[in-house]
């Protein structure tokens, strides 16, 4: 059988996306089950930007699945210095059964995987964060006990692996999606995630928009959905220019109204409040963000088991 690899959402089918999602769900109701699956299996987790939950939560998942996590961390590797990517790949096969590596470039984890002969899933990219979403797209569905015929809208920074994830993860499964984000190349999603994102919305039979106007994104949207203005590779001295241009952007009370009043806040964390959203919505009664975070763990579960053709 070919090795797997989750780089983006687009390396599944729809199909296999909700068979993800439903193996997640019944992981989370009964985890015991799974507790000696990955018995002598060992996870490589590669970091080259910092992480709480991402690294938490697939090395607590290996542990209660019976196997080991590995935390490597870059500034300690040889990788990309001494070291090429192929080879690092080449050899730590020949150690591991799964790798998981965040890092910068996108063109980086896709060369890893051309050279990996054990799956590889994409921790995040500068450009695709695969995992958050369908950690995401199982809470909405607990949340809201459907997925299709929903809108979501997303306000803030639209070049953002997030933003990117979350419009092949919602087109993929038919949740509307609309973004509201400032013009300009460096603030709007990459017209490549734009043109997976509408052919998958014309097969499900939904709609991908992007506004430059919030409200008219939020307008009757079940879940609200923003992500931090300073990305992890973004240098501080971008910081102002950029609180600056996606204020306009921030999920405020104001901005929460033009919702459904039933609707749902969602951040894939770290946040900041008074930033991308105030400190009402993030603590208010509509925020599910620590729901999200604790997903990310029966998730990735599925994700490793799913790859590791243990389904
Ligand atoms: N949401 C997320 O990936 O968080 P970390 O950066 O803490 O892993
Ligand atoms: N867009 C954010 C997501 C963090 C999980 C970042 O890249 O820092």
């Amino acid at each position: 059988m070919a090795i797997r690899h989750l780089l983006t959402l687009n390396d599944l089918t729809d199909k296999e996306l909700l068979d993800i999602l439903d193996f997640a769900d019944r992981i989370k109701k009964n985890p015991g089950q799974y507790a000696t699956v990955l018995k002598d299996k060992t996870l490589l987790m590669i970091f080259a930007k910092p992480s709480l939950r991402t690294r938490l939560s697939f090395e607590v998942g290996m542990t209660q699945m019976g196997g080991h996590g590995i935390y490597y961390d870059l500034s300690t590797s040889p990788m990309g210095k001494k070291e090429s990517i192929a080879d690092t790949a080449r050899t730590a096969a020949r150690y591991v059964d799964i790798v998981m590596a965040r890092l910068f470039g996108h063109e980086d984890i896709e060369e890893y995987a051309k050279y990996s002969n054990v799956p590889v899933i994409n921790a995040l990219t500068n450009f695709a964060h695969p995992c958050q979403i369908i950690a995401d797209l199982q809470t909405i569905r607990e949340k809201k006990k459907k997925l299709g015929g929903l809108k979501l809208a997303y306000c803030g920074d639209g070049n953002n692996n997030i933003t990117h994830s979350l419009i092949e993860g919602c087109t993929k499964v038919g949740i509307d999606i609309s973004v509201a984000c400032p013009r300009g190349k460096e603030v709007e999603p990459h017209d490549a995630v734009l043109g997976i994102g509408k052919k998958n919305a014309v097969r499900n039979k939904c709609k991908l928009v992007v506004t430059h106007d919030a409200g008219e994104a939020v307008k009757g949207a079940d879940i609200v959905y923003t992500d931090s203005w300073m990305s992890y590779h973004l240098p501080k001295e971008k910081e102002s220019e950029r609180i600056a241009v996606l204020t306009p952007y921030q999920v405020n009370a104001e901005l929460m109204k033009c919702a459904k009043p039933d609707a749902i806040f969602m951040n894939c964390l770290p946040a900041m409040r008074g930033y991308e959203q105030t400190v009402d919505v993030i603590d208010g009664p509509q925020s599910i963000v620590f729901d999200q975070a604790e997903n990310r763990l029966h998730a990735q579960k599925a994700i490793m088991l799913f790859l590791l053709g243990k389904r």
